[in-house]
C-alpha cells in the first residue's frame, strides 16, 4: 500500500488524553482539559430539542440560519463595538476552529508565514502546519506574559501575511490592552498584514481588565477576522458552534470554504443557540463572577502548593511554574512531563505539561496549565488536595 501523506507525519493526539486516562486510574480530578462541566443553559437545550422535533434537520445556508446571524451581528455591534451587517459580515461557523480553518484557507498561500505569539493555543499552530502554512513564533514577555510589539514587528518578513491574536489568551490569560491593540494595528497597517483574533474567552475577564475587540478600533475591521465561540460562553463545547465577523469579501470566501468542508453548521443546534440571545444580559455578568470566584479559590490553593504564576486576567486557566518545587528537591518535579505525572500520583490532579504550549519544548519545562472551569465542589476538593501537597513538602508560604 502506498504511504500516508507527509502532512500527517507530525500529527499526534495531544498528551491531554493520556493525562485523562491517568487521572481516571487514580480516581482524581482532571484540571487538564479546557472544558467546563457546567450545564448548557435550559433555553438553548429546549430550543434545540424543539428544532429536532419540528424536523429542522436539513442543511442550512453555509454561513448559518439568517435569524441566528442577525442575533450574532447585533451582539458584535453592541457588545464588541464592531460595526457589521448580518448578511454581509457575519457567519456562523463549526466552532471557532471551523472559522480559523476557513480564514486560513481564504487568505494564506502555501509557505506563507503567520506570526504566532507563544505560549500558544496548540490547535492554531497544528492547523497552520497541517494546512501548509508557517507559524513564526514570537514569545510573550515572560515576566508578565504581555505582547512584545517590537519583537512582533521584527519577526515580519515579506512572506508574513497574518498574525494570530488570542485575546484573552490561553494558556497565560493575557487580556490585550487598548494601547497594545493600537500598537499592533499600527504594525498591521505598516506591513499590510491580517489579524485572526480568537476571542473565545471574551466574557471571562477579571480585576477590571476588559476585553476589547481589535476590529472595533478605527480602520482595523478591514484587516481583521474576529472569531468567537459559543463553546465556552454557553458550556456547549460539543455542539461545535462559533461565529466570525469580518470584511464582506473575506466572509464570502470563508462561506464557500465552509460549504465545501462542512456544508453548514448543525441546523437544529443553530435554532437552539438562537435562544441564547433572548436570555437576560445578567447571564454574562454571572458567568464572569462565577469564574472569578473559582479563580480566586484555585489561585490561593495553587500558591499554597508552592507554584508561582501571574493571576490570569481572562479565560479560565492558570499557567503556573513549579520551578520552586523543583528547587526544593521534591522528587518527580524534574520537568513538565514528570511533574504532571507526579502531581497525579500524589494528588490525583491532572494538568497539561507546559511544553505543549511552546515551539521549543524546553521553554515549557517548568510549567503546567490548570483549568479551573469546574463545579465549585470539585474545585474545592482539588484545592484541598493541592494544599495538602504543599504542607506535606513544606512548600506552603
Ligand atoms: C483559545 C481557544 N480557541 C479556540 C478553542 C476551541 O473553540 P471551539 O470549540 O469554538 O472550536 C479553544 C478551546 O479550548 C481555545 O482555548
Amino acid at each position: 500500500m502506498k504511504s500516508f501523506a507527509n502532512r500527517t507525519k507530525g500529527l499526534k493526539q495531544s498528551g491531554i488524553r493520556a493525562v485523562t486516562q491517568m487521572v481516571n486510574a487514580y480516581n482524581g480530578i482532571n484540571l487538564g482539559q479546557g472544558i467546563c462541566d457546567l450545564p448548557t443553559p435550559e433555553p438553548i437545550k429546549s430550543g434545540a430539542i424543539n428544532a429536532v422535533n419540528q424536523d429542522k434537520s436539513i442543511y442550512s445556508y453555509h454561513s448559518g440560519i439568517s435569524s441566528l446571524r442577525s442575533h450574532v451581528a447585533q451582539k458584535f455591534r453592541s457588545h464588541n463595538g464592531i460595526s457589521c451587517e448580518a448578511e454581509k459580515n457575519v457567519m456562523i461557523t463549526n466552532g471557532s476552529t471551523g472559522a480559523f480553518v476557513a480564514a486560513c484557507l481564504s487568505i494564506l498561500e502555501p509557505g506563507d508565514e503567520v506570526i504566532q505569539p507563544e505560549p500558544y493555543y496548540g490547535y492554531h499552530v497544528q492547523l497552520l502546519k497541517l494546512l501548509g502554512f508557517t507559524p513564526v513564533f514570537v514569545p510573550l514577555k515572560q515576566k508578565d506574559w504581555r505582547p512584545d510589539l517590537a519583537a512582533i514587528e521584527n519577526a515580519i518578513t515579506p512572506r508574513t501575511k497574518a498574525i494570530v491574536v488570542t485575546n484573552p489568551g490561553n494558556p497565560a490569560g493575557t487580556v490585550w490592552s487598548e494601547k497594545e491593540l493600537e500598537g499592533l494595528l499600527g504594525i498591521m497597517k505598516k506591513h499590510h498584514i491580517w489579524a485572526f483574533t480568537d476571542e473565545v474567552y471574551e466574557y471571562m475577564t477579571y480585576d477590571g481588565h476588559s476585553h476589547i475587540s481589535l476590529a472595533s478600533l478605527d480602520s482595523a475591521f478591514e484587516r481583521t477576522l474576529t472569531m468567537t465561540s459559543f463553546s465556552k460562553t454557553f458550556n456547549m463545547t460539543g455542539w461545535r458552534l462559533g461565529a466570525a465577523v469580518g470584511p464582506e469579501a473575506l466572509i464570502e470566501k470563508m462561506g464557500l470554504i465552509n460549504d465545501l468542508i462542512y456544508i453548514c453548521p448543525p441546523t437544529p443546534l443553530q435554532y437552539g443557540l438562537k435562544e441564547a440571545f433572548l436570555m437576560d444580559e445578567s447571564y454574562y455578568d454571572t458567568l464572569s463572577a462565577e469564574y472569578d470566584r473559582r479563580r480566586t479559590l484555585f489561585c490561593d490553593s495553587l500558591k499554597k502548593a508552592g507554584f508561582s504564576f501571574r493571576r490570569p486576567e481572562g479565560a479560565y486557566y492558570v499557567f503556573a511554574s513549579f520551578e520552586n518545587i523543583h528547587r526544593a528537591g521534591v522528587p518527580g518535579f524534574e520537568n513538565d512531563l514528570t511533574a504532571c505525572e507526579q502531581l497525579i500520583k500524589e494528588t490525583g490532579i491532572g494538568s497539561v505539561p507546559g511544553s505543549s504550549f511552546f515551539s521549543n519544548p524546553e521553554d515549557g519545562r517548568f510549567w503546567l496549565r490548570f483549568c479551573y472551569a469546574k463545579d465549585v465542589a470539585v474545585l474545592e476538593d482539588a484545592c484541598e488536595r493541592l494544599e495538602s501537597f504543599g504542607k506535606k513538602h513544606g512548600l506552603t508560604s
